[in-house]
């Protein structure tokens, strides 16, 4: 098969904000990738979908199929940029569609929609000018964050605030830095987990990975915070989370968990592939945080590839089922 990989690269930029490329692809995850779509048989080139001509290119092209990781560059629907102009110029493209992909950005939606279905999510309230009234149902601790970022961009133990006080300097804080509304949640101690969903032929839910986070006290962070994603690993930072795939689960409850996160799969109508953050409280009630449709593929770093490894699977047979899902739909 003839296939475009479509992307938006990290850079290295001082005059950018810290967090400014962390939603985007590295060279590495890039490069793995296309080697593994050609290990696979398929001919690739690789798009930035950041350059100007990203229209005509596709156009001249003309590849089978696009596998798309692009996470867009404009503000409000940037993960639905590349899949519009490809819906356009009618070439099929991996993952979730327009609609999936501008409703998984927007956690205040997505978390209406799951409220709708039953599905448990952390009660709420969304601040568009900042100095709403608090809704008196909310409990503290709560946690501030932008509502449609990705990369636990404007994450931080800060942004868990225990008063009034606090959470409206929050509030203003991230309002003012993102540019958009923030998404106020109460903050759910538990345990750290995330599920992956790929339809590869049939529909699989794969081994639940848990990031645990105890071993990171020297840190001072204590969930999956920006620092704690963009450094990860780093020992002398303490920033050494512990990875459990399969987690350690009794049968009932990992059932339940992968069931919610099959049923958002499903709310949001996301295709192909799809990783559902969860935090499991302390009575044992996963709540769903948002969905991925467009889940980090680093082999090496990325959650998703380890819950892949973990059900049996090579670097190479992942990429590969994404591709041939897509394709069935297609034919
Ligand atoms: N309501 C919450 N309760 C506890 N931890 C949370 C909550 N919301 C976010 N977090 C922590 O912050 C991380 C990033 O938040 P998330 O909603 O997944 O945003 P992102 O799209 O940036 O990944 C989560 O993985 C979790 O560790
Ligand atoms: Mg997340």
């Amino acid at each position: 098969m003839k296939v475009a990989l479509t992307y938006n690269l990290k850079k290295e930029d001082e005059s950018k904000p810290p967090d400014y490329f962390s939603e985007f692809d590295s060279e590495e995850t890039i490069k793995a990738i296309a080697s593994a779509l050609f290990a696979k048989g398929h001919s690739v080139i690789s798009i930035d979908a950041a350059q100007r001509d990203i229209f005509t290119c596709l156009k001249k092209h003309a590849p089978d199929m696009v596998f798309n990781i692009a996470e867009g560059t404009s503000n409000r629907l940037r993960e639905s940029e590349i899949p519009a102009i490809l819906d356009f110029l009618k070439i099929p493209y991996t993952g979730s569609n327009t609609v999936a992909l501008a409703l998984a950005l927007n956690k205040g939606i997505t978390k209406k929609i799951l409220r709708a279905d039953n599905i448990p999510t952390p009660p709420f309230q969304i601040f568009v000018k900042g100095n709403e009234p608090l809704n008196p149902a909310l409990r503290f601790p709560l946690i501030v964050k932008p509502n449609r970022e990705g990369s636990a961009k404007g994450i931080n133990v800060t942004n868990v605030v225990q008063t009034r006080e606090g959470l409206y300097a929050k509030i203003k804080e991230v309002i003012t830095l993102y540019k958009h509304e923030a998404l106020v949640e109460e903050f759910i101690e538990g345990r750290e987990l995330t599920v992956g969903i790929l339809e590869n032929g049939k529909t699989t839910v794969l081994p639940i990975l848990e990031i645990d986070f105890s071993t990171c006290a020297k840190s001072g962070e204590y969930f999956y915070s920006w620092r704690m994603k963009e450094y990860q690993g780093d020992a002398e930072m303490g920033l050494t989370p512990t990875f459990h795939c399969p987690a350690d689960l009794d049968k009932e409850t990992e059932q339940t968990i992968k069931d919610v996160a099959l049923r958002t799969h499903r709310a949001v109508g996301c295709q192909d592939i799809s990783r559902t953050d969860i935090r499991l409280s302390k009575e044992n009630i996963p709540y769903v945080l948002e969905i991925n449709p467009l889940p980090g593929l680093n082999p090496k770093e990325s959650n998703f590839p380890l819950m892949a490894y973990a059900a049996g699977m090579k670097y190479e047979d992942l990429i590969e089922a994404i591709l041939l899902s897509a394709s069935e739909r297609k034919g």
